[in-house]
């Protein structure tokens, strides 16, 4: 009769042993050890149920939960020793807890699979990493709101085309990306739901033919609920598609915010510095000093990406159920959680490094006729049809190009030449602060506008 041997579970059905290339080309143990106490976990709740439900003696459960935690600590001690041979993170500690407790280790896996096995433990372990993650968003978030409480008044150029377009503030701006980590954060919330719903039960893909009370199991680990069918219960990674696409989107707006933080560090901006610990110089350039945390920030990006467009390809070509293709989500997935959770813990303390400069900003503001809209509003509020305005407003901003001065330097006379609706009453319209103030309504630039969206915020991250 076929026995199991001594590091092969399946070898009474092989005439042969697995080639040792074979063997590494399919063992995961290392990098899946990284599920390890999660897999604890899982095997603790269906251990419970099998017990409950009368599969396993009360006395195998109390076997079972005596090596699991004797395993545990081997593990978290760094005693444990994984073994190529055994494939995988779940066959190693099966087989650990089995020398340990004999039998009773074997009877562990009764009605479940690898396949439901695995599945559970990436759940169990992308929903405390999403955990993680929301909390280091809500810090990124309350470093964003720190900032710009101090600069709702300072006035910054906004671009478009990276063109000076229209004055903001500088809190203005910095409140963008509060809104995009916000977005963030209802995402990965969302997609939690998704994450949070337990495999165990679909056992290979079929289910299993002892009496199991799966809802039993996913009380005991907290899950919101059972999935459905057995078949997708083991199939479909979507939820970690999800959760790299969450994650590919926070890199993306970290990288926008690296992309700006490294254009204003440049002298020609000079809108603000990064602290020297975040930086790095040059080992031929005696002056450089250089935004590397930003920079990298952005490169990582590139690989989030590329790790969402490899979980995506991986599932698109899968029959059901279960296939061993499905082995290769993890690395990309560990790598996204090291690349987003590294990502935010250091940004949300670079942006406590960032000195601002406001007389540079201000400078830039006055530059580029950034109030040059707000002369046209002047002459519509005073009755002139808009293109019209456009077009005399774009007239005098001409004149004042040939001058090389700004529109409010303009004489009065010279400013009515080009409508004779222009009164004294245009440089209050014309100022920098004049044009902030004008924009004074939800979501808009004015001080008292973003001070009330700052008071929001912080109102949203303490409830
Ligand atoms: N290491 C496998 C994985 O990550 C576990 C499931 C293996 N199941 C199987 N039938 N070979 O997907």
């Amino acid at each position: 009769m076929a026995t199991m041997q001594d590091n092969q579970t399946w070898s009474g059905r092989f005439n042969e042993p697995v080639a040792e290339l074979v063997k590494r080309y399919t063992a995961s143990v290392d990098f899946d050890k990284r599920l390890a106490l999660f897999d604890i976990q899982g095997s603790l709740a269906h251990a419970q149920m099998l017990a409950h439900c009368n599969i396993i003696s009360a006395q195998d459960l109390q076997d079972i939960q005596r090596g699991l935690a004797q395993i545990e600590n081997e593990i978290i001690n760094g005693d444990f020793v994984w073994l190529l041979d055994l494939e995988d993170v779940h066959l190693n500690i099966e087989k650990r807890l089995t020398t340990l407790v004999g039998d009773a280790g074997k009877r562990l896996h009764t009605g479940r699979s690898r396949n439901d096995q695995v599945a559970t433990d990436i759940r169990l372990y992308l929903r405390s990493s999403i955990d993680d993650i929301i909390l280091l968003l809500k810090a990124m978030q309350t470093s964003l709101l720190n900032l710009a409480q101090h600069h709702t008044h300072t006035i910054m150029p906004g671009f478009t085309h990276l063109q000076v377009a229209q004055p903001v503030s500088f809190a203005h701006h910095l409140m963008a990306y509060f809104e995009m980590c916000q977005r963030d954060v209802e995402r990965f919330s969302d997609a939690r739901h998704r994450v949070n719903r337990l495999p165990l039960g679909a056992a290979a893909l079929a289910g299993t033919s002892y009496p199991i009370k799966r809802e039993f199991v996913a009380e005991l680990l907290g899950f919101e609920a059972v999935c459905q069918n057995s078949l997708d219960a083991v199939s479909d990674r979507d939820f970690a598609i999800e959760f790299t696409a969450c994650a590919a989107l926070v890199m993306t707006h970290l990288s926008r915010l690296s992309e700006e933080l490294i254009l204003w560090m440049n002298p020609r901006f000079g809108f603000i510095d990064i602290a020297d610990r975040f930086c790095t110089g040059s080992s031929i350039m005696p002056q450089k000093k250089n935004p590397d945390v930003p920079e990298l920030v952005r490169g990582k990006t590139g690989r989030v990406n590329g790790n969402l467009v490899a979980l995506l390809t991986l599932m698109k070509g899968q029959p059901l159920a279960y296939n061993k293709d499905n082995q290769e989500d993890k690395e990309p997935l560990f790598d996204t959680v090291d690349t987003l959770t590294q990502t935010l813990r250091i940004y949300a303390d670079m942006m406590t490094g960032i000195t601002v400069k406001p007389e540079a900003m201000r400078r830039a503001a006055l530059q580029g006729y950034a109030t040059a809209t707000d002369l046209a509003d002047y002459l519509v509020k005073k009755g002139l049809p808009f293109r019209d305005a456009h077009e005399a407003v774009a007239l005098a901003v001409r004149y004042a190009e040939q001058k090389n001065c700004d529109l409010a330097e303009l004489k009065l006379e010279e400013l009515q030449e080009f409508s004779n609706l222009i009164s004294d009453d245009i440089y209050a319209v014309l100022t920098l602060e004049g044009s902030l103030a004008a924009r004074n309504h939800t979501g808009g630039t004015a001080p008292q506008q973003v001070e009330a969206a700052i008071a929001r915020a912080r109102k949203l991250l303490a409830g």
